[in-house]
C-alpha cells in the first residue's frame, strides 16, 4: 500500500473504487458567513478538485444562515442558499450541518435539532461546546452520529484530535497553553512598546479578535477553551469545572511591565491538572521565561503543553486564531470519517490549591510599598527577595491562590488596584 493511499483522511469512509469514479456528494449546511464561515466557502470552492481527488468527496453547500440581508459576502457564497430564516435553514436537505456563527444561543438549538436528526454536526464554538459539549455528545451518539469541534479550540493546532484518539491513553497529568490568539497577539505588541488599545484594534483588523474582545481579554473565551480539554483529558464535565480566571485587561500594560521587570515575559495561559483532590483549572497571567515554549509563542499563535506519564511533554503549537486556520480546521473535521465520541460524564473539578509563586503590584504612589507588604503580610503570603519597583512589585515564595486572592481584595478595598501574575523563571 503506498503512503499516498494510507494518509488519506476518510479511508475508512469512502471505498477506494469510489474515489477513481466520481467523487461523493456531501450536502452540507452551513451556519455562519462572517469570517470563519466565509473562508470555509473560500477554502470548498478553491480546493474543489484537490477534496475531490485526495478525499473522494464534493461539498455541496444547500444552505448558509447568516443574521442580517443585504450585507456583503464572499464571491464564492453560491447562490440563492443564503438566509436568515432559521427555520428554513434547520429545515435544509442536509447530512452534515457547520456551525459557525458563535453564541450559545442559537446555535445550540442548531446543533440539537441536526443531531436529533441524525445529521452530523462539526463546529468552531467553544462557548457552545464549554457549555453543552457532553450533552450533545449523548445526544449525538443516541442518534448514531456525531459532533466534531476541533476547530473550538486553538484554531489550527489539531490538540482536540490529539486528546480524543491518542493522547488519553498515555496518563495525561496536565495540560496548559496560550489559547487564546487575541491576548497573547497584544502581549506580543505591549512587550514591543505598543499601546494597549492600539495592540488591540490590530488584532480586530486581522479578524481573530471575537466580535466582543471583552471575552478574549478577560479570559473567559481561554476558560471555555481550557474546559473543553478538561473534559477530553480528564473527563470532567466542562460545566462543572471551576476555572481561577484572571484576564490581561484591565492592567495589561503593568503585567507586561512586571514582567519585564522579572527579566521574562507575561503570557495569558490557561491550565488543567490532574491533582491528588481532583482535577483543577486556571486562566491568568503567567511570567514565564522569553525562551520556554510559551515565551516564544508569538503574535496570534497558539501552544499547548501536555504532560503525561508515560509520554513526557508534547508541545503542539501553531496558528491558533483566524479565519484561515479555524476553517482548515472545520474541514478537517468535514472529511473526518466516524470515531468514537469523548466519553460520558458526571464528574466535578475542584477549586486549584497547589503552591505557586506569585508576582504581585501596586500602582506606584504614596504609601504603595507599605500598603502592599502590610497587605501580603496580613493574608499570610511569604515574599521571597527584596521589593522591586520601590516597594510597588513584591515576588512571594510558593503559596496557594486563595492567600494571594485575600491580599489583592484587601488592597483593591484601599484603591491600590493590585495585578497579579503567576512566575514560572
Ligand atoms: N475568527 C476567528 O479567528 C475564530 C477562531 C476560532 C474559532 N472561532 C469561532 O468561529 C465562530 C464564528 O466566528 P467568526 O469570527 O466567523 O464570527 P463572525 O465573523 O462574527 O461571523 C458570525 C456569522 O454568524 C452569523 N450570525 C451570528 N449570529 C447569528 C444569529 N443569531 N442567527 C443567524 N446568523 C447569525 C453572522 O451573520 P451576519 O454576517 O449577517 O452578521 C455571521 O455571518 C465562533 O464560534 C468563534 O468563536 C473564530
Amino acid at each position: 500500500m503506498t503512503l499516498e493511499g494510507v494518509e488519506t483522511l476518510d479511508a475508512g469512509v469512502v471505498p477506494r473504487v469510489a474515489r477513481a469514479r466520481e467523487p461523493r456528494v456531501v450536502r452540507v449546511a452551513l451556519a455562519g458567513c462572517g469570517v470563519v464561515g466565509g473562508e470555509l466557502l473560500r477554502i470548498l470552492k478553491h480546493g474543489e478538485a484537490r477534496l475531490a481527488a485526495r478525499n473522494g468527496l464534493r461539498f455541496e453547500v444547500v444552505r448558509v444562515l447568516a443574521r442580517t440581508a443585504g450585507r456583503p459576502r464572499p464571491d464564492e457564497l453560491p447562490e440563492g442558499v443564503l438566509t436568515t430564516d432559521l427555520d428554513a435553514f434547520l429545515a435544509a436537505e442536509a447530512e452534515l450541518v457547520v456551525e459557525a456563527i458563535g453564541g450559545v444561543d442559537p446555535a445550540v438549538r442548531i446543533a440539537r435539532t441536526a443531531l436529533a436528526a441524525g445529521r452530523r454536526v462539526v463546529t468552531a464554538n467553544k462557548a457552545l461546546v464549554a457549555a453543552h459539549g457532553p450533552e450533545l455528545a449523548a445526544l449525538a451518539r443516541q442518534s448514531g452520529t456525531r459532533i466534531d469541534f476541533e476547530g473550538a479550540v486553538a484554531g489550527g493546532v489539531p490538540i482536540v484530535r490529539a486528546l480524543r484518539d491518542s493522547l488519553p491513553l498515555t496518563g495525561v497529568r496536565s495540560i496548559r497553553g496560550v489559547l487564546n490568539g487575541t491576548s497573547n497577539y497584544v502581549l506580543t505588541r505591549l512587550a514591543e512598546g505598543r499601546s494597549y488599545a492600539d495592540a488591540l484594534a490590530r488584532a480586530q483588523a486581522a479578524g481573530f479578535a471575537e466580535a466582543d474582545p471583552s471575552r478574549d481579554v478577560s479570559g473567559e473565551d481561554a476558560a471555555d477553551k481550557i474546559r473543553i480539554l478538561a473534559w477530553l483529558a480528564f473527563g470532567v464535565a466542562p460545566e462543572r469545572l471551576p476555572v481561577r480566571r484572571r484576564g490581561i485587561a484591565p492592567g495589561a500594560d503593568r503585567l507586561a511591565a512586571d514582567a519585564a521587570a522579572l527579566r521574562g515575559v507575561v503570557r495569558l495561559v490557561a491550565e488543567c491538572a490532574q491533582t491528588a483532590e481532583g482535577v483543577v483549572a486556571s486562566v491568568e497571567p503567567v511570567v514565564v521565561g522569553p525562551g520556554s515554549e510559551l515565551g516564544r509563542t508569538r503574535n496570534e499563535d497558539n501552544a499547548v503543553l501536555v504532560e503525561s506519564d508515560w509520554n513526557g511533554r508534547v508541545c503542539l503549537a501553531g496558528p491558533g486564531a483566524g479565519g484561515g486556520p479555524t476553517a482548515s480546521a472545520l474541514l478537517a473535521d468535514m472529511v473526518r470519517g466516524a470515531q468514537r465520541q469523548p466519553p460520558p460524564t458526571q464528574r466535578r473539578g475542584v477549586q486549584d490549591r497547589r503552591p505557586h509563586r506569585w508576582a504581585v503590584s501596586v500602582e506606584a504612589g504614596p504609601g504603595a510599598a507599605e500598603a502592599l507588604r502590610r497587605a501580603l503580610d496580613r493574608a499570610g503570603v511569604p515574599v521571597a527577595g527584596e521589593p522591586l519597583r520601590g516597594g510597588s512589585l513584591a515576588r512571594t515564595a510558593p503559596v496557594a491562590w486563595p492567600r494571594v486572592d485575600l491580599a489583592t481584595r484587601a488592597l483593591t478595598a484601599e484603591g491600590r488596584r493590585p495585578l497579579v501574575s503567576r512566575v514560572e523563571r
